[in-house]
């Protein structure tokens, strides 16, 4: 089982903390983890090449780490910013857009500080519904933090929550692969 995580943070932030627990999780459950700083990554520059079924434009470790279809999950990590995706994220996204996402698992790590609706984690994840309707992709729902400030020390929910986000990871993943899972 191989996931990528886009991390669009640095360090000391909330999204990283939870990385960083969901990286020690998942490998403690033979889950292989590689993680992509966004920062790392070069923005879709609209060329249509990968539409067009052709290379995209751009060498960087993302056009690497697209080559390898041996990845079953693609995560992504980072705050919301005004109800949406923060921008990091977003210039991730857009890059996939020619990737065969048939059957890949696309998971949500949503950090936010709002409980105004939601803070906006439910358009993200009908934006991501839509995509799987588009792409045949699976996304799982966000492991959502609301915290208005900064995560000092993991507490027991955050262990749990991260612990249930891998477990819907691992059963779409086995779903994704054309496992039976029996349902009670
Ligand atoms: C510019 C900006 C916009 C934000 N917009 C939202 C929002 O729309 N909904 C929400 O729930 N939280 C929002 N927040 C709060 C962040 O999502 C929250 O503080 C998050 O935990 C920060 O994560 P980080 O420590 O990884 O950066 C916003 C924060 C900033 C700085």
């Amino acid at each position: 089982m191989k996931v990528l995580v886009f991390n669009s943070r640095e360090e000391n932030t909330n999204t990283y903390k939870l990385v960083t627990e969901f990286i020690r999780q998942a490998l403690a459950e033979n889950i292989e983890v590689k993680t992509l700083r966004t920062s790392e990554i070069e923005k879709c520059v609209g060329c249509r090449n990968c539409i067009n079924k052709e290379i995209c434009i751009h060498t960087d470790l993302l056009s690497d780490y697209l080559k390898d279809t041996s990845y079953d999950a693609f995560i992504f990590a980072g705050p919301i910013y005004f109800f949406s995706l923060n921008s990091e994220l977003q210039k991730v996204l857009e890059r996939l857009i020619g990737c065969d996402l048939r059957n890949k698992v696309l998971g949500l790590m949503l950090t936010s500080g709002s409980n105004f609706r939601y803070g906006g984690a439910d358009l993200i994840i009908e934006q991501f519904k839509r995509i799987d309707e588009y792409c045949g992709s699976i996304t799982i729902e966000p492991f959502n933090k609301v915290t208005y400030d900064k995560i000092t020390s993991l507490n027991k929910c955050d262990i749990l929550g991260i612990k249930k986000f891998i477990e819907d990871l691992k059963t779409e993943i086995l779903i994704s692969r054309g496992g039976c899972i029996d349902k009670i």
